[in-house]
């Protein structure tokens, strides 16, 4: 099968599935129950993989087989064709759907078999820039601070024209302190960042220049594909917090501690797929409309590298 069909393929189905939670967990934004509509989440995008055109295998998923099940590590789903390795995170911002915060959205990556890492469920320590700087500007190992004044430098701008994004989460103080002393600007996210990743691919549009800090693995990856389509540069680094954890890490066959770069955590061309669940900074939420439910999506595809921002009309069940 050519790229350009593997990347049609794959776009179509990563759409449908995106498309397909959003619609489900939309229907709970607000009513503080994020477990329900995370469940609502996964059962739709569930059912879409069933139907699917692929032979795919869970590699990033709600977790092992014995705490979830459906869209567990290692479920195989759909009707036959590519092999797929699949990576979701059905709800991404529980907390956000759950209070109607802006930017909970549903996420999957789809890429050929070995083609997504299987990051273990645990912390990711992550930095990533969009597209447009020369290769190696950033690097994990250097400071936040050298890494801010090595973009503005790119970009002949003061620091103060660097707009840095962070959960805001107490484990980040010491990175907000720096980033102020040096003068350039923060934006501090409750939830999400998947989202705070990919706004780095589209600087203009979202304001950030540049994602700092830890969050989920599992996300990482995601977000990892969403910069592979863009073209834009990520390295990261997991980060066990107890001995169980370290073992899960080790069993991915190499150094826990290592850096881990953009061509580990996605080695290979990808399909990202993004739908607005909440109203967003990058695209709107769900409009439910009379019979119909109104979606947005983006979809990107690195073997194509086509960009898509589809809006599409659901009829409602
Ligand atoms: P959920 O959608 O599972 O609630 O995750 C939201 C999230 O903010 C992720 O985007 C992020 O990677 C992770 O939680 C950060 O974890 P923590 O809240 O423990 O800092």
């Amino acid at each position: 099968m050519g790229d350009v069909t593997t990347g049609l393929i794959l776009s179509q189905i990563a759409q449908h599935a995106t498309e397909a939670a959003a619609i489900a967990s939309a229907r709970l934004r607000g009513f503080g129950r994020k477990n329900d509509a995370d469940q609502a989440a996964v059962d739709a995008m569930r059912r879409s993989f069933e139907t699917a055109p692929f032979s795919g295998k869970v590699v990033i998923g709600e977790g092992e087989i014995d705490e979830a099940p459906m869209l567990y590590i290692g479920e195989e789903l759909g009707a036959g064709g590519l092999k797929t390795d699949i990576a979701v995170d059905p709800l991404e911002g529980t907390k956000l759907c759950a209070s109607d915060a802006p930017n909970a959205m549903t996420v999957v990556a789809l890429a050929p078999t070995g083609g997504l890492l299987h990051a273990p469920d645990m912390y990711m320590d992550k930095l990533a820039i969009g597209p447009g700087y020369p290769q190696g500007i950033i690097d994990l190992d250097l400071s936040p601070s050298e890494n801010v004044k090595r973009l503005a430098k790119a970009r002949d701008v003061p620091v103060n024209a660097i707009r840095a994004c962070l959960l805001d989460r107490p484990r980040h103080e010491h990175i907000i302190e720096e980033l102020r002393s040096l003068g350039a600007g923060i934006r501090l996210i409750p939830d999400g960042d998947v989202a705070g990743v990919f706004w780095t691919t589209e600087a203009l549009r979202s304001g950030v220049d540049i994602y700092f800090g830890s969050g989920g693995a599992p996300e990482g990856v995601l977000a990892a594909a969403a910069i592979r389509c863009a073209g834009g540069q990520m390295q990261a680094r997991l980060k066990p917090e107890n001995e169980q954890e370290e073992q899960r890490a080790r069993a991915m066959g190499r150094d826990v501690y290592a850096k881990l770069t953009l061509d580990e955590l996605v080695p290979g061309d990808v399909v990202f797929a993004a739908s607005g669940v909440t109203h967003g900074s990058m695209f709107e939420g769900v409009h439910f409309e009379g019979p119909h439910a109104h979606v947005e999506t983006l979809v990107w595809d690195s073997f194509t590298k086509r960009k898509a921002r589809v809006r599409s009309i659901h009829p409602q069940g």
